[in-house]
């Protein structure tokens, strides 16, 4: 059977030419297989970046110390700073009052009437000055004494901020501790009022020993001795009298609180 054999021989060729192409062909899908090796490798890539994530947390670490950064030092340095304790110029007698410090000054000038001593107070930011205690009056009569030592020496006057009160126009009106008010917008109490003896008299002018139509002593003056305690009328020094607005005196004693 010879053409049997060649048919097999025919179709063994058939199957070597055929195995052949199908070889290529399996290697042609052995290179598509290669492409899937690539993507088992982007796994890895992600594996490569794992590492940097912890380097990325490493550096959240490092901002960790911010909110540490807002630390309470602030708050205690902006302190209000207190109010410095105003003081008195260095010229000025500093009175510490209940009610606050008061400072008082007594000045020299050609004889002035009362409102004209008031008006130079004013002119130095202050007032004619009351007296809240002894204290201050002794103090007053000692400053208001060196002055006119300075000035030919002798009695003088002080104008002092004071005015009678309208009901007691007589020395029978009131009680002499409650016959002037304090005008200096500071002084309190009566404390302050160290009349000489007798005063207030409440004199009203014109008298047979005075001429001048003056009416009632509406004012108050400190009376001063440069050399002895004895002063106008004998009164003691630093002693008070009420007086005539309308006479003129050489010293007034200016009050202000200090600034
Ligand atoms: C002067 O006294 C008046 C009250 O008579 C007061 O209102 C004023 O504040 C005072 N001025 C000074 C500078 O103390």
């Amino acid at each position: 059977m010879p053409s049997f054999q060649l048919y097999l021989l025919f179709f063994l060729g058939i199957t070597v030419v055929s195995g052949i192409f199908l070889e290529k062909s399996v290697s042609y899908s052995s290179s598509s297989s290669s492409e899937e090796h690539h993507h088992h490798r982007k796994p890895h890539r992600h594996h490569h970046h794992r590492p940097h994530r912890p380097k990325s947390s490493s550096s959240s670490e490092e901002y960790r110390p911010r909110p540490h950064k807002p630390r309470p030092p602030r708050p205690p340095t902006p302190k209000p700073t207190p109010k410095p304790t105003p003081t008195c110029p260095s010229d000025w007698m500093t009175f510490n009052r209940p009610q606050g410090t008061w400072c008082v000054k007594v000045f020299y000038t050609a004889p002035v009437l009362q409102v004209t001593a008031q008006q130079l107070c004013q002119g130095q930011g202050a007032n004619l000055t009351g007296v809240q205690d002894a204290n201050e009056n002794a103090q007053i009569a000692a400053a208001a004494r060196v002055v006119i030592n300075q000035n030919g020496g002798g009695q003088a006057e002080v104008w002092l901020g004071a005015s009678r009160k309208s009901t007691c126009p007589l020395r029978t009106s009131c009680a002499p501790l409650y016959t002037f008010d304090w005008t200096d917008g500071h002084t309190t109490g009566v404390a302050g009022f160290q009349w000489a003896p007798s005063e207030p008299n409440g004199l009203i002018f014109p008298t047979p020993y005075n001429p001048h139509n003056w009416g009632q002593q509406m004012c108050l003056d400190q009376l001063i001795s440069g050399n002895s305690d004895k002063t106008l009328f004998g009164y003691p020094h630093g002693s008070m009298d009420d007086t005539h607005c309308q006479k003129s005196y050489r010293l007034y004693a200016c009050g202000k609180r200090p600034s």
